[in-house]
């Protein structure tokens, strides 16, 4: 039998957020998450933490915004750390790879930046296929209540070590 040959990887350009792209990615985000988005524990993160567009994320075809991944600094038990969220792709776009592909560029962003490790809450089932595990016990400490076991970290670096605090101001 002989292989199939590789399906071409579908053209999208990933670039980090700049000012002009928030209106589109806040209506994406609206979009993916409804209004419930604001009752999440993330969102309580992310009136304190510090918007990070350089090492956000935004999928473009053309001008057709696809995907983005923003990410946020924080501190986590006095070290510097990212937050990645909210993440989204468009629907109707969906299990071709886009969202892996935006979770991949924005830890590489974060690692090039000098970021220690990434924190996040969400599925494990998904994240984890992207590098994230849940923190051990309750080591990283969310700022309200969440399901513990969704509380992920990815480290960046080989010597990165664990994480252990509550999820604070930088
Ligand atoms: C989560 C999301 C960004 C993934 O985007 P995507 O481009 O479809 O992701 P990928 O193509 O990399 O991965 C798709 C795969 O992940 C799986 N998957 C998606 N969400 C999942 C979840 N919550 N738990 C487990 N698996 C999940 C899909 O079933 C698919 O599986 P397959 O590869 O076996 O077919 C997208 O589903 C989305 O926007 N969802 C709504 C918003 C959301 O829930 N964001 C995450 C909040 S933390």
């Amino acid at each position: 039998m002989s292989a199939q040959p590789a399906e071409p990887a579908p053209a999208i350009t990933l670039r980090s957020e700049r000012p002009q792209d928030g209106a589109a990615v806040d209506a994406l985000i609206a979009r993916a998450f409804g209004p419930g988005r604001y009752a999440k524990s993330s969102e309580r993160v992310r009136e304190f933490a510090t918007f990070a567009p350089e090492l956000s994320v935004c999928a473009w075809s053309g001008e057709r915004l696809l995907g983005c991944a923003r990410m946020w600094r924080v501190r986590v038990g006095g070290r510097a750390v990212t937050f990645l969220g909210p993440f989204a792709v468009e629907l109707g776009e969906r299990n071709a790879g886009f969202g892996a592909r935006l979770i991949a560029r924005a830890c590489e962003a974060a690692a090039a930046a000098g970021e220690s490790h990434v924190v996040l809450v969400g599925d494990e089932a998904y994240f984890g296929r992207v590098g994230f595990a849940a923190a051990p016990g309750r080591a990283v400490v969310m700022p309200g209540p969440v399901d513990q076991r969704r509380v992920l970290v990815r480290a960046l670096t080989a010597d990165a070590g664990e994480l252990a605090g509550m999820v604070a101001p930088l």
